[in-house]
């Protein structure tokens, strides 16, 4: 019996070791055969267990089948091993059977479409870019436009206030009041921006929205230059065959005020569901300079006058791509983005 043993333990060992560093699946199979197979020596050592005497033999039995099972467990786990080993080496760095992958093709958000063309069309006339900042004063939002702080348009349903008295500016306007005392006519702007009102988020309402302001000041402009502009404007935009209307309208800082429509895009003035019927879709409010406003910039209001013009560039390319809820453009879906990608 206890040579029986020592003889188990010795092949117990080798087999391991030999199991155990096998390095590819042939070593691995030569290993099984010299260690489990029929010749193996295990196997001769179980052979000889019915010449033990009969009260050791279940027990160097029962040692030996767990060697035998030790064996079998390790050439299964080594075989995994080494076939891991190889699918790994095997593997190609890339697939090269793999489908293309389609590229996202990078476009300009409708809004900055029309906002740049807008711009270039009046820059061909004179009109620089100018900028503002997004969180204002109620000074600059209202008050220095004419806008006493008790006006309708200032309650807080529409404006969202900041802490510390500032809010996020509630239309482009107040740029004209911020380069108006920093410049000296003449004054010639085009100021694209966003905007921010406490509105639904509805097919026709954001609440962050882009809108562009112009300002024309100089001695001796008239109602009749600020009609000319508007009307080349929207020739220039809206094609030849465009007419305009103007709407006598009021805002605290023009006077007089007009909202300015243009004939209807889809149905040429015949009227249909996008102009309501009407053959007009309105596309800016806009009129002469109140001069309260070139007093509260330090402007002298009998030497200059002025016209000034708000837009908004999102209902505009409602307008213009047939969109027909403004939310498409503030959710950033690449689905819809990627239509407006040059073709
Ligand atoms: N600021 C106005 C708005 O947000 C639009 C506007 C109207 C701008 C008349 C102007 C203007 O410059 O003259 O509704």
């Amino acid at each position: 019996m206890a040579d029986f043993l020592t003889n188990l333990r010795e092949v117990e060992e080798e087999g391991a070791e030999v199991i155990g560093s096998a390095a590819t699946l042939d070593d691995l199979e030569n290993a099984r055969i010299e260690y489990l197979g029929r010749k193996a020596r295990l196997t001769q050592l179980l052979r000889q267990l019915p010449e033990l005497p009969v009260e050791e033999r279940p027990s160097a039995g029962a040692e030996a089948n767990t060697v035998k099972r030790r064996f079998q467990d390790l050439l299964e786990s080594r075989s995994a091993e080494i076939r891991a080993q190889s699918r790994a080496r095997e593997a190609p760095e890339f697939d090269p059977t793999l489908p293309a992958r389609a590229r996202w093709r990078g476009a300009r958000h409708p809004c900055t479409l029309v906002i740049n063309e807008i711009c270039e069309i009046f820059r061909e006339i004179g009109f620089v870019r100018a900028r503002g900042p997004e969180v204002e004063t109620p000074d600059y939002n209202f008050i220095k436009l004419n806008t006493p702080l008790d006006h309708p348009a200032t309650d807080e349903h529409d404006t969202f206030y900041l802490p510390g008295g500032l809010l996020l500016r509630t239309h482009t306007s107040p740029v004209q009041a911020r380069v108006m005392e920093k410049t000296e006519p003449p004054i010639r702007i085009v100021v694209p921006g966003m905007c921010y009102r406490r509105d639904p988020f509805d097919a026709s309402h954001a609440p962050a929205f882009e809108q562009i302001e112009g300002l024309a000041v100089d001695e001796g402009i008239t109602f009749v230059d600020f009609k000319a502009t508007i009307n080349y404007f929207v020739h220039r935009f809206f094609g030849a065959d465009a007419s305009t209307r103007f709407r006598p309208s009021f805002f605290p800082f023009t006077e007089p005020s007009a909202e300015i429509d243009v004939s209807c895009l889809l149905c040429g003035g015949d009227g249909c569901s996008a102009c309501k019927g009407t053959g007009w879709l309105e596309i800016m409010g806009a009129g002469m300079v109140d001069p309260a406003v070139f007093e509260n910039v330090g402007y002298d209001p009998e030497r200059y006058t002025g016209f000034a013009f708000g837009m908004g560039p999102a209902r505009i390319a409602m307008l213009r791509y047939r969109v027909p809820d403004i939310r498409l453009f503030y959710e950033g879906d690449v689905r819809f983005l990627e239509q407006f990608a040059p073709a």
